[in-house]
């Protein structure tokens, strides 16, 4: 479970201080898939890199797994991500360099995993993502589908209990869209938490509980509804 309690994030330009989160609470459980919705510069992606653990509140506190990770370090933090976190994104973020293969093993080289197994276990994440034999492509050789798919697969590798997606459909037309949300759907059945951002309503439906985020406050929690 991840909670957070009185979040708040600011951001200091100049002589003013622009606050962008406000005293947001929110529990996360294990197997929940959340929606976060909401206008353009409400505070989406910043309150998934909090809760992703890729920046930190100004003020308040995040528990995962009522452990208190609010004052950890850079590297304390990096270290959850990697045991616990799996990320993807509207752009996939590959490395283009790489093949299809290594992209996805190099998780699991920050993870000082064995060679052979690394090989392995990215093998079995590419058939997961339904990539099977695609492994010696390079990124620019794959649809956008398809390098979402990839992207999935590192995410996926390390078994992370969370997985986060900000806007990881934005840029796929609906058959693609279709193809990445029947994925994500069928990892969250095996249990794996995730938490998506997006903008299209049709995505969100997807989720298993949903909020509205404006001007950086949850104004619409569908579990409260319940
Ligand atoms: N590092 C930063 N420094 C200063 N301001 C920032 C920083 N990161 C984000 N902001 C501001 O915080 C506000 C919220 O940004 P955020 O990226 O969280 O919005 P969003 O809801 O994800 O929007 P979008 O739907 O366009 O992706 C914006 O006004 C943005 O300009
Ligand atoms: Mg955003």
């Amino acid at each position: 479970m991840i909670s957070l309690r009185s979040i708040s994030k600011s951001y200091r330009s100049e002589e003013e201080e622009i606050n962008i989160l406000h005293n947001i609470n929110l529990d996360i459980k294990q197997n929940e898939f959340l929606s976060i919705m909401g206008p353009s510069g409400s505070g989406k992606t910043t309150l998934l890199n909090i809760l992703g653990c890729l920046n930190k509140p100004s003020s308040g506190h995040i528990y995962i797994n009522n452990e208190d990770i609010t004052n950890y370090n850079n590297n304390q933090l990096s270290g959850v991500r990697k045991d616990k976190i799996g990320f993807i994104f509207q752009n996939f973020n590959l490395l283009p360099r790489l093949s299809v293969l290594d992209n996805v093993i190099l998780p699991l080289i920050y993870k000082r995993i064995k060679k052979r197994k690394r090989k392995i276990l990215a093998l079995n994440a590419l058939d997961r993502v339904g990539l099977g034999g695609m492994e010696k492509k390079y990124p620019t050789q794959l649809s956008g589908g398809q390098k979402q798919r990839v992207a999935i697969a590192r995410a996926l590798v390390t078994e992370p209990h969370y997985l986060i997606a900000d806007e990881p459909t934005g840029s796929l037309d609906s058959t693609n869209t279709t193809i990445i949300m029947d994925l994500l759907m069928s990892i969250h059945r095996k249990g794996t938490t995730i938490i998506l951002v997006t903008h299209e309503e049709d995505v969100a439906n997807y989720a298993t509980r949903r909020i509205t985020l404006v001007d950086g406050q949850i104004l619409f929690d569908s579990k409260n509804k319940e």
